[in-house]
């Protein structure tokens, strides 16, 4: 019997604006990253993958960074992995409790070798599984949950995997337009995700190879219920507030470097930590992370790359992005102020 039912949880009620959504992204998507597409005016951000097994039996708890939302951080979707009914309903359970989220995903699309064999893309060769898997979720938690597949394994049996997981009681289905062999090769494919929006009743959220405001238009006009932006949004979080707001303002090359610096900023908000060898003491975040993000931010202005592709420190982001500040001197330049003032002047 089909579980399908009109949607009006979470999704529904953000599907009713325009905008596209942050994807989930392992190593990008983190609570930085999700601010900053929020604020800019995404319909909704996903975490990254989380291992369902490693939270029922890894020992995590609520500081698990992966899960932990950024103070006041709401429709926030939280995804899973994982291939046993059992473990991800305990999952869920866990989620819902420490983390707080919108809704929750499973994630049927990554092809790496960690993920393989234990859920992620392996279920696009055992879809039944994965029906049992939405249900076991569905069962464990009133929010919305949903799925995120790649078009099939090896062949295309998006249709078929997309039927079933809608009758499971999926809330949304987000098709990766590619096959888990094609990897990341090749371009998406949107006539199939097309094909799929247009056979199941559940919403579909298309996601592959947006880059520009004017693909995301194009593709918004394929009869999907919002499109997905992962790579394309990555030192661009304006894609969002330009799909949401109808209007493209290219932003400049100082309230670029204005928000590279709040994106380093909040880094050092989300990830400083108390010191583990010394008590009392507070650990700095690293800035490490942030270097393959910070030069995408600026892509004219090259000089900075090598420069930006080394910092370590909050201080040493700030050093760099100076010259282009736009504000009189990098001594006197209140960070988060600066910044988010020039970010509201901007989105207003
Ligand atoms: C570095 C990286 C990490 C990703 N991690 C995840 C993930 O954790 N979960 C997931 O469902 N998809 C993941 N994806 C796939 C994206 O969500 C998205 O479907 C894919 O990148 C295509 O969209 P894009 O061209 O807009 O990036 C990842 C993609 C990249 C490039």
């Amino acid at each position: 019997m089909s579980a399908f039912s009109a949607p009006s949880g979470f999704y529904a009620q953000r599907l009713a604006r325009l905008g596209a959504v942050l994807a989930p992204m392992a190593g990008y998507s983190d609570a930085p990253m999700r601010q900053l597409a929020a604020e800019q005016g995404a319909l909704w951000t996903v975490s990254e993958m989380i291992s369902a097994r490693g939270l029922v039996h890894g020992g995590e708890n609520e500081s698990l960074n992966l899960g932990r939302p950024y103070a006041g951080e709401t429709g926030r979707v939280v995804q899973l992995f994982g291939a046993e009914p059992a473990v991800l309903a305990a999952a869920v359970q866990k989620v819902e409790s420490w983390f707080a989220p919108a809704a929750i995903d499973l994630n049927m699309g990554c092809p790496v070798p960690k993920v393989r064999g234990k859920g992620g893309a392996c279920l696009l060769q055992t879809p039944e599984v994965a029906y049992e898997l939405i249900r076991a979720m569905k069962s464990a938690t009133g929010l919305d949950v949903s799925a995120k597949i790649r078009l099939g394994w090896d062949s295309n049996r998006s249709l078929e995997i997309a039927q079933g997981l809608s009758e499971a009681g999926a809330a949304v289905i987000t098709v990766h337009g590619r096959t888990s062999a094609q990897r990341y090769t090749g371009e998406a494919d949107w006539e199939a995700i097309a094909r799929v929006a247009a056979s199941v009743p559940t919403p579909v959220i298309g996601s592959g190879d947006i880059v520009s405001v004017g693909g995301a238009r194009q593709r918004q006009q394929l009869g999907v219920a919002a499109v997905m932006i992962g790579r394309g949004a990555v030192g661009n979080p304006w894609i969002f507030r330009a799909l949401a707001s109808g209007q493209e303002q290219i932003p400049s090359p100082s309230e670029r470097a204005a928000v590279a610096l709040r994106h380093a900023e909040l880094q050092h908000h989300f990830y400083t930590a108390p010191h583990r060898q010394r008590t009392g003491e507070m650990k700095a975040a690293s800035m490490r992370p942030l270097r393959k993000v910070l030069p995408k931010y600026l892509p004219d202005q090259p000089e900075l790359h090598a420069a930006l592709v080394q910092v370590e420190t909050l201080e040493q982001v700030r050093e760099v992005l100076a010259p282009l500040l736009d504000v009189k001197g990098s001594q006197g330049y209140s960070a988060s102020a600066s910044a988010g003032a020039r970010y509201a002047v901007t989105r207003s």
